[in-house]
Formats: structure tokens, C-alpha cells, sequence
């Protein structure tokens, strides 16, 4: 706990140095030495401007490790062209963008800064943003990562809880990159893949949730409704035994019992898109059950993604609590703020980073193993690029 503690106050302390402006770390520029230490860290990214949607859309819907469509080439494109104009209006009403790539590069650069003090001898560390479907891509990271010469890359995802449909295409996106490439012998890499356990995660989503709590009168502020939100998964995807639904739960009741209040809560999900059966309650349908079962004071947790994105600001924000809850009858709904530039959370950033570098694994068996339903040629190859890329063990 005093440990924590250290680690949040030193976060803290760095807050007034951080500028918007900078693209490395301080050290880094006050040194002008080459960076020693990359972190590379994977997102999936949205559209920067309503002029990157439809690029987007077709990305995500041509992934098959995101999203597995009949004759995928020719419906996929067909699905982002017709989705395009609806996604648009959405950006457009939450300011014209995507904030991920600012958000990202602020944790970035407050990651970089923390380690920079807590670990000197892996210093100047610098951030890499590899994306997934909007620039900067993969490859971009990487090819930058190598061109600095950086000796040790930690790659690492910056979704908490692990599936094979979000990291798991970052992932094979990397194996993609050194299909025709030759790994760099002077750059030792290493993997975070997920830490949706992590003690500082849970905190920061009880530090959001109680100042929430206090908007409520203290009349019904026990009985306000902790809703969990996540992105939804499709069934297929649980059945095939991906692991996000049972890490997100596992996030939640971290939560809860760092949170330590007497209020009800569940997980419910969001975000459905296509017309098979994804796993549920979903969060819309939750809000409006629970009006009719009395429950009146509901406030919504994000808690499966680490800055704000279209699903917070419009789904939650504008969806669920303007339209949805207010038709249902919802007397009070707060929306908690996703994790951002939270000092906690800079703080569980670097807490994971440093205990990594410092103890590993470099490579978790558990990413090594694949879903007992995997039927994809592409998760095992990867798996094995991993194997090499990492430990240096040759493909079997
Ligand atoms: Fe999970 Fe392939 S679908 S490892």
C-alpha cells in the first residue's frame, strides 16, 4: 500500500511538467539521447476526423480477427460503405473525432515520465502508438521503434482485459509486419498482453466511481445501481473460449471490493453490431428493466477501455443517458469518466510497465495457449512468431 502510494504521489508530481506539445519523453529531449527503451502501445485507434470513417470501417470490417463475416471481402466493404454516413453524424456530434490518439499519446508521455525517474537504468524510455485501423499503424510504430534503435521494446496492449478479437489482431498484426522482414537482432522485446487484475486498474475505476456517488443525495446514495459497462462479444467468439468475458468480470469485482460500498452492481454489455446473438444483457435493455423494476439512480462505468472513445461519448453519453434512460423513467444517471490522464491510472500504467521490465515474464504462457475452440490458421502461426520474436525458440 505505501508503495502504491509513492507511485501515485511521484505521478502526481510529474503532472505540471507534461505539455500537449511534446512528442518524446522529457528525458529524452533534455538528454537529446536516443531512446533506450520502447513502449509500444496497442489500440485499436478511431478516426481522427469524419474524413478517416469510411477507411475505418473497412478496416475493422475486413479483419476477420475482429470480426468473422460470410464472403467477408465483398460484405465487409459493402457493410462499411453503407455504415459510413450514420458513423460520420456520430463523430460529428462528439466534436468531429475520435479523442484515442490524444489520449493516448498523454499516457504516453506520463508513462515515459515515470519510468524515466523510477527505473533509470532502462532510461530515456519513449512511447510508440501502433494502432489498429486508424494511423499510426502497426508497422509505423515498429518501423520507428527500429529506425531509433531502441534496445528494448515492451509491447503493450492497452486494453486491459485480453481477447482474441481486440489484442489478438494486434498481435497478428505484428506477425503480419515481420512476415517479410527480418526481426532486428538488437532490439530485446518483450509482451504485456494483460493485466486487467491490476490493483491501481481497480482503483482508479472506485476513485471515478465514488466521486460519482457523490452527485446522488445522500438519501439514495446506497441504492444508486453500479452498471459495468464493456463492449459486447459475439457468442461464437465466448464459445470458441476467448478469455474477455471472465477478465472483465474480474476487473469488476476488483473493483467493487477496492470501492468497498454497500451498492448494488452488474456487468452488462454493449456496442452489438450484426444480427447474431453477442453476449448480453445488453447495457440499453439493463437501463430500461431496471426503470421498470423501481431503480431510478443508475450510474454507468465504462470498464473495459482506457480513454474516452465513440462508444462513451456517444453510445453512453448521448444514447443512454440523454435519450434512453430519460424515456425509461431514470430520475438520475452519471456517466464515470473512462481512466484518461487520471494520476492512478498513470500510476497502474507504470506499476505494470516497471514490475514488468524489472520481473517479467517476457512472454506469459497464457497468451501461448490458445482458445480450446481456436480454428484460426492465423492465431497459431502468430503464437509461434511470438515464440521466436521473444524467446528466440524456433517455430515447430
Ligand atoms: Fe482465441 Fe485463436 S480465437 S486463440
Amino acid at each position: 500500500m505505501i508503495n502504491m502510494i509513492k507511485l501515485i504521489s511521484r505521478v502526481y508530481s510529474l503532472r505540471p511538467r507534461l505539455s500537449a506539445s511534446y512528442s518524446v519523453t522529457q528525458s529524452v529531449i533534455e538528454t537529446g539521447k536516443r531512446p533506450k527503451t520502447g513502449i509500444v502501445m496497442l489500440n485499436m485507434g478511431g478516426p481522427e476526423t469524419t474524413d478517416q470513417v469510411k477507411d475505418y470501417l473497412l478496416r475493422i470490417m475486413t479483419d476477420r480477427d475482429m470480426i468473422q463475416l460470410p464472403v467477408q471481402s465483398r460484405l465487409g466493404p459493402w457493410i462499411a460503405n453503407r455504415r459510413t454516413e450514420e458513423v460520420q453524424k456520430k463523430y460529428a456530434e462528439i466534436g468531429g473525432g475520435s479523442p484515442i490518439l490524444k489520449w493516448t499519446n498523454t499516457q504516453g508521455r506520463m508513462l515515459t515520465e515515470a519510468l524515466d525517474q523510477m527505473l533509470p537504468e532502462s532510461a530515456p524510455h519513449k512511447h510508440y502508438v501502433a494502432f489498429r485501423y486508424v494511423p499510426p499503424f502497426t508497422a509505423d510504430a515498429f518501423t520507428q521503434l527500429e529506425r531509433d534503435g531502441v534496445q528494448r521494446a515492451v509491447i503493450f496492449s492497452q486494453y486491459p482485459q485480453y481477447s482474441c478479437a481486440t489484442t489478438g489482431s494486434s498481435m497478428n498484426a505484428i506477425a503480419d509486419f515481420y512476415k517479410n522482414r527480418k526481426i532486428p537482432e538488437n532490439v530485446k522485446f518483450s509482451l504485456i498482453e494483460r493485466w486487467a487484475g491490476h490493483p491501481l486498474l481497480a482503483r482508479v475505476f472506485a476513485e471515478r466511481i465514488s466521486e460519482n456517488l457523490h452527485r446522488f443525495d445522500s438519501r439514495v446514495r446506497d441504492n444508486v445501481l453500479i452498471l459495468f459497462t464493456a463492449h459486447s462479444l459475439p457468442l461464437k467468439a465466448v464459445s470458441r473460449g476467448d478469455t474477455y468475458p471472465h477478465e472483465v468480470a474480474a476487473t469488476v469485482a476488483a473493483t467493487m471490493s477496492a470501492l468497498s460500498v454497500p451498492n448494488p452492481h452488474r456487468l452488462v454489455w454493449q456496442s452489438k453490431v450484426g444480427p447474431l446473438p453477442w453476449l448480453q444483457p445488453y447495457t440499453d435493455d439493463a437501463i430500461k428493466a431496471y426503470a421498470k423494476q423501481g431503480r431510478k439512480h443508475i450510474i454507468l462505468v465504462p470498464i473495459a477501455f482506457v480513454n474516452e472513445h465513440i462508444e462513451t461519448l456517444h453510445e453512453l453519453d448521448i444514447e443512454y443517458c440523454d435519450e434512453v434512460a430519460k424515456e425509461a423513467g431514470v430520475e438520475q444517471i452519471e456517466r464515470v469518466a473512462t481512466p484518461n490522464d487520471h494520476p492512478t491510472f498513470i500510476a497502474a500504467l507504470a506499476d505494470v510497465v516497471a514490475n514488468h521490465l524489472k520481473n517479467g515474464p517476457k512472454l506469459s504462457n497464457q497468451f501461448l495457449t490458445r482458445c480450446p475452440h481456436c480454428v484460426s490458421a492465423r492465431c497459431q502461426s502468430s503464437k509461434q512468431f511470438f515464440k521466436q520474436l521473444i524467446s528466440g525458440v524456433i517455430s515447430e
